[in-house]
């Protein structure tokens, strides 16, 4: 029996809010796998990239996200990219039911835009950004999904209703 529930999707689809919500709700643990990833490298995000660049944060990416996929009873929120690495994503369907949280395009844009913490999003076109990162990642959320959530009208109040319904049946 999966006693973890995964919440994967793209930077601004709520994967945070929602996840503290429904692990409260559900009597779970919550954890955030980027969280661990700053605790291990003893620097938050932006730093890691800055200092040592994207692939260095994506082998602490596969390494935090295996020992989170080990841990029991957990609602784990996952980095936007974890999908890029299908190892992470074999590692969570052996433990989780794996949840896809979407949103629009603009929606994405409004959420993150006052937010100076995603160094992938650093862009003067930031909506292009997404978009063509988006287009990139699709398929591989989709794949890696046993569920997929559309957040772009919902409130966290409702998506996380919709994710206890859709659990349990
Ligand atoms: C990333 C998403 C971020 C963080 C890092 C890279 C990505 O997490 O892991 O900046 O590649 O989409 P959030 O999705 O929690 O913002």
């Amino acid at each position: 029996m999966k006693s973890n529930i995964a919440l994967i999707g793209f930077m601004g689809t709520g994967k945070t809010t929602v996840g503290k919500l429904l692990a409260e709700k559900l009597g779970k643990g919550f954890i955030e796998v980027d969280e661990l990833v700053a605790k291990r490298a003893g620097k938050p995000i932006p730093r890691i990239f800055k200092e040592d660049g994207e692939p260095r944060f994506r082998e602490l990416e596969i390494e935090l996200t295996k020992e989170a996929a080990e841990m029991k009873n957990k609602v784990i929120s996952c980095g936007g990219g974890v999908v890029l690495n299908k190892i992470n994503i074999d590692r969570l369907e052996e433990n989780a039911i794996v949840i896809l949280l979407t949103a629009s395009s603009e929606v994405i844009l409004k959420r993150t835009s006052d937010d100076n913490e995603r160094p992938l999003l650093n862009s003067s076109s930031r909506l292009e950004r997404i978009e063509e990162l988006l287009e990139f990642r699709e398929p591989f959320y989709k794949s890696a999904a046993d569920l997929v959530i559309d957040t772009t009208e919902l409130q966290i109040n409702g998506v996380v209703s919709e994710i206890i319904n859709q659990v349990s049946t």
